[in-house]
């Protein structure tokens, strides 16, 4: 079986009095062992250190995002190596926010997660169609492109996890149903099956994000091909410990 990821990505949100509380906050929830959930917090790079240092140690830390290649005269960038250096096992990748509001293409994404996993980062590689996408009847066309450019330039995917998240669902309280999830999470499956093997298929974690919350996590998580969830607002507040609860 997969066992269930739960992301908490903090985007770029957080005091360093903000980042201790929401720790102390994380270290003393009850949540499942680690060999039943998997949770990976993502503060932004600065506080990495700290959260990483004070937070329990099940728990691990990824970073929001890192330079496509090995790092050099890049202004302002934070290379695959250095993540490594410091420690942090994981990397977010290809956020919709990042792809929207930075111009990351989809090749350019390939690239990165690429890169990291050459560096022995884990990704978390994002995918997601927005609502004129959606509308047009895109969707599968679309995360299926945004995969393809990974597929194209990785051949080991254990340290992958995919993260599915509709556009139109991040920060809009418009969670997806279960079904639409359920339904593009299958299509994904059925695509890594089709077009890189049919075990990276049955391995491989396919997450969901957008607008997930204690309300909505439960009826989510028990939907077969979701194996778990990214979640943005709702990671900075008590109610993620019972996000990590969903699948138990
Ligand atoms: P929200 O949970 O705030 O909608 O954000 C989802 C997201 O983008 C996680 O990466």
């Amino acid at each position: 079986g997969r066992k269930f990821f739960v992301g908490g990505n903090w985007k770029c949100n957080g005091t360093t009095d903000q980042v201790e509380k929401i720790v102390k906050t994380l270290n003393e929830g009850q949540v499942p062992p680690s060999d039943v959930v998997e949770v990976v917090v993502s503060p932004p790079y600065v506080f990495l250190p700290v959260v990483k240092s004070l937070l329990r140690p099940e728990f691990q830390v990824a970073a929001q995002n890192c330079w496509v290649k090995k790092g050099g005269a890049f202004t302002g960038e934070v290379s695959a190596e250095m993540l490594a250096n410091l420690g942090v096992p994981w990397v977010i990748l290809g956020h919709s926010e990042r792809r929207a509001l930075l111009g990351e293409s989809n090749e350019f994404v390939g690239d990165k997660v690429a890169y990291a996993l050459s560096q022995g980062l884990k990704v978390i590689a994002c995918v997601g169609e927005t609502l004129d996408q959606r509308e047009a009847g895109s969707t599968m066309e679309v995360v299926a492109a945004q995969t393809k450019a990974i597929a194209e330039k990785i051949n080991d995917w254990s340290n992958v996890v995919i993260a599915y998240e509709p556009v139109w669902a991040i920060g809009t309280g418009k969670v997806a149903t279960p079904a639409q999830a359920q339904e593009v999470h299958a299509s994904l499956r059925d695509w890594l099956k089709t077009n890189v093997s049919p075990e990276v298929a049955e391995s491989t974690r396919i997450i969901y994000g957008g607008s997930v919350t204690a309300a909505n996590c439960k009826e989510l998580a028990a939907q077969p091909d979701v194996d778990g969830f990214l979640v943005g607002g709702a990671s900075l507040k008590p109610e993620f410990i019972d996000i990590i609860n969903a699948a138990t």
